[in-house]
């Protein structure tokens, strides 16, 4: 894969994020998330691949842009790559001004993403080094004390990151049970997936259910950076176990494995839009915006930051 498509998946999520970022701590979801898509999509079609995107917004008829199966980029005759996509990671977070919310995207050869339906994922996630002390098919409890062990530290020492939900309540119990220390978001699994990577988080695994194309995307980066996650499926009903039929997945129950979720040379881009554990948030100045992203390519493992300063007379965002 052309790895100059790096540095041009940086401008897309920069674009996305300045744009969603004026809607910061407004109240109005849509209006963020529209924004993101709108600029997100504006500056995708500008690349000169052939894309497709298989995790996008949602099904054609209830995503206007950037649904599952629209096409992106310039078209033929360019390289022909599959996008995953989340405009607004953090709609929600956006919309209060919270922590942690971003633009993301993907990209990876043709077929190499699991098209996952919009439906629920549950995951377990961990940085480098940890790959063997984790199996979703085992408790909590397992899992920590494998990870303690790898880690050589006690398990009150382990920060479990997951999603605040109700949804969780025993997983919260049993991990409390064990000593380990809990980290609750109220959004944003990505991040957390990723944060895993990072020392410098505190975080050490996540674990919980929270949205299957987020994981795909979440699996992208930890790709890059040596991480490790496996997701099930975990349909809320009948239509979605319908959807997850209908698109490919024969055995609802099985365990999608990082290299499942995204395999091949795979790249992964986020630009903070409100700060957190990763990114900073968008600053807007006198002249513009200033935005921090990081760009991870798998081939070579490296991670570039990006910061840069957007001057909005000579470029102006949507
Ligand atoms: P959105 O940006 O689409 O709102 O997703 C935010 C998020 O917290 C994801 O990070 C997570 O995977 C999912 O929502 C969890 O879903 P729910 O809010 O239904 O529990």
């Amino acid at each position: 894969m052309d790895r100059s498509f790096a540095l041009e998946l940086v401008r897309v999520t920069e674009a996305a994020a300045i744009s969603s970022a004026q809607w910061m701590g407004r109240g109005n979801e849509e209006e963020a998330d529209r924004a993101a898509v709108e600029a997100m999509r504006h500056t995708l079609n500008t690349i000169s691949f052939d894309g497709t995107v298989v995790i996008g917004e949602g099904e054609r008829d209830e995503a206007p842009m950037l649904f599952i199966g629209e096409r992106v980029g310039q078209g033929e005759p360019h390289p022909k790559v599959d996008v995953a996509l989340d405009p607004l990671e953090g709609t929600t977070i956006c919309a209060r001004g919270d922590t942690n919310a971003l633009a993301c995207i993907a990209i990876a050869n043709r077929g190499c993403f699991l098209h996952a339906p919009d439906t629920y994922m549950q995951k377990i996630a961990v940085g480098p080094g940890l790959k063997d002390a984790i199996d979703i098919r085992k408790s909590p409890t397992e899992n920590l004390k494998n990870i303690a062990k790898v880690k050589q530290c006690p398990l009150e020492k382990i920060t479990v990151i997951i999603l605040d939900r109700p949804r969780h309540t025993d997983l919260i119990s049993e991990v409390r049970s064990t000593g380990a220390r809990i980290m609750l978001i109220r959004d944003g699994d990505v991040s957390a997936a990723i944060s895993t990577c990072y020392p410098r988080s505190g975080v050490d695994v996540l674990m919980g259910i929270g949205g299957a194309p987020e994981g795909v995307l979440a699996a992208a980066a930890l790709r890059c950076k040596n991480g490790y996650m496996e997701g099930i499926l975990k349909p809320r009903n009948d239509l979605e176990m319908e959807r997850a039929k209908h698109m490919g997945i024969a055995d609802i129950h099985r365990v999608w494995r990082l290299e499942d979720l995204a395999s091949g040379p795979v790249m992964f881009c986020a630009t903070g839009v409100t700060t957190g554990a990763l990114l900073e948030g968008v600053r807007f100045t006198k002249e513009g915006a200033m935005t921090h992203s990081i760009v991870m390519r798998s081939q070579t493992g490296t991670i570039r930051e990006v910061r840069a300063t957007h001057y909005f007379d000579k470029k102006p965002y949507y």
